[in-house]
């Protein structure tokens, strides 16, 4: 007999199969008997029927709890009212493993109860609906880049020296040398853009940021483009396109999943190019207005300043041209302005804040250099870098996008933790 998995189901009406999975829930009317089955793929209600199986298979309901992990036997039917659309008439039952006092139950537990269950929590339907939507964006990311002509160059996990500022660095002995793990992967990128023309990483990266908000992880992933001879202008326009097409292949591949999650999807629809962009200063004068009027042109903006920006659009919003200060060290200054410099952030829509950051690159080795000494960086360390304006250095521009903050906006997810098989957050670091 044919063993399917419940995503073929359809391509199977009519005919006798076995499915193997887990019980995911249970109910009966006395007389007949349904239980939700789960294989990981999808979902289907199993009809146990008094005449269709032995006395011992009808009776099996009262053992079998959930999770219990077993295999279903009997034929496929398509039933419009069904909330899975399919259902098995139930033959036989073989059990795996019976499952008593499963720890997750059907109704509603707190955080602080899942969180150090996420071993099991990711069983869970609203879990495995935000997993897949995280396969499907992160498959969009490599065809978006594969389609261009971009180069995947993976960049290392651990670093000798700092990309985006020291307070956030997690420290680690190497061999009785200080070593870091990667905050991001673009000075790499950098080299490697002058190598292959355009190139893109995409790998864990780290901050030990001592912030506890809904959009903080200690460990997330980012996708890193990075291209020679592009100004910030191209990559505006480059960011916008990526994250169109990420929305629309899950769009279109996660129907169901965002269903799960009672996503609006209407929101979604809307994000097509082009997106909103405004200069920092501009964005200042909103917050003025807008309930920030002790706002300091200078600072970087913070999570609330952010939500109030993007709540104020329906689609992404591209701040660009921030404040030299309150930004990192290789970003270009504006030819037109010292006083700021040649980058953007996106910021999603409904109140989600930032997904990119992005800048053209400091590409004149003095300038740079002179930057670095005025920040009282280890230059010995960033000779490397450093050796990139020295040899057929060109304008080169790149932005990092946060795979977590994207799927916790696509999803409409509060919090960020959930967007990661497990989540690393302040001073959490279970299972
Ligand atoms: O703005 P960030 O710090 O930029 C960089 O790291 C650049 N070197 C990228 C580049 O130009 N190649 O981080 C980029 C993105 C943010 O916009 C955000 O989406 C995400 O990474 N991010 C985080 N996501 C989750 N938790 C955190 N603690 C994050 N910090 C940054
Ligand atoms: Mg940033």
């Amino acid at each position: 007999m044919k063993e399917i998995d419940i995503r073929d189901v359809s391509k199977y009406e009519g005919e006798k199969v076995k499915i193997k999975g887990w019980l995911y829930n249970k109910r009966s009317s006395g007389k007949i008997h349904f239980l939700i089955i789960r294989d990981g793929t999808g979902y289907i209600q199993g009809i146990v029927e008094k005449k269709n199986v032995s006395e011992e298979i009808f009776e099996l309901y009262d053992k079998i709890s959930i999770e219990t992990s077993l295999e279903i036997v009997g034929k496929i039917r398509k039933d419009e009212r069904s909330p899975f659309l399919y259902e098995m008439d139930i033959e036989d039952i073989k059990i795996y493993h019976l499952t008593n006092d499963y720890p997750i139950t059907k109704k509603e537990h707190g955080i602080g109860f899942l969180l150090p269950l996420r071993h099991l929590w990711l069983r869970s339907r609203k879990q495995w609906a935000l997993m897949r939507i995280r396969h499907t964006v992160i498959r969009a990311i490599r065809d978006f880049f594969d389609e261009r002509g971009f180069i995947l160059i993976d960049a290392p996990i651990l670093t000798p020296s700092a990309c985006e500022g020291t307070t956030t660095l997690f420290e680690t002995d190497y061999f009785g040398e200080k070593a870091y793990l990667s905050q991001s992967g673009q000075l790499y990128m950098e080299a490697a853009c002058i190598a292959f023309k355009k190139v893109y990483c995409f790998g864990p990266t780290f901050r030990a940021e001592k912030s506890k908000t809904r959009r903080h992880l200690m460990e997330f992933w980012m996708v890193e483009p990075e291209i020679a001879f592009a100004t910030l202008n191209d990559i505006m326009d480059l960011s916008e396109e990526f994250v169109v097409y990420i929305v629309e292949r899950v769009l279109e591949e996660r129907k169901e999943e965002l269903k799960i999650l009672e996503r609006d999807i209407s929101k979604l629809q809307n994000i097509k190019r082009p997106f909103y962009r405004i200069s920092y200063t501009e964005a200042v004068s909103f917050l003025h207005e807008n309930g920030f009027p002790d706002f300091r042109w200078g600072d970087d903006f913070g999570a609330p300043h952010e939500v109030k920006i993007s709540e104020n659009y329906d689609k992404p919003v591209i701040v660009h041209r921030y404040p030299k200060e309150a930004k990192a060290f290789y970003m270009k200054e504006d030819p037109e302005n010292p006083k700021v410099v040649l980058c953007m952030d996106m910021l999603a829509p409904e109140g989600y804040g930032e997904i990119i950051g992005g800048s053209q690159r400091e590409d004149d080795y003095d300038k740079l250099l002179k930057r670095m000494q005025e920040l009282n960086m280890p230059i010995e360390d960033y000779k490397w870098y450093l050796d990139l304006r020295k040899y057929g250095s060109v304008p080169h521009s790149g932005f990092g996008l946060g795979l977590e903050r994207t799927i916790q906006w696509i999803s409409g997810l509060h919090h960020i933790r959930e967007t990661i098989p497990f989540p690393r957050m302040l001073e959490k670091i279970y299972p």
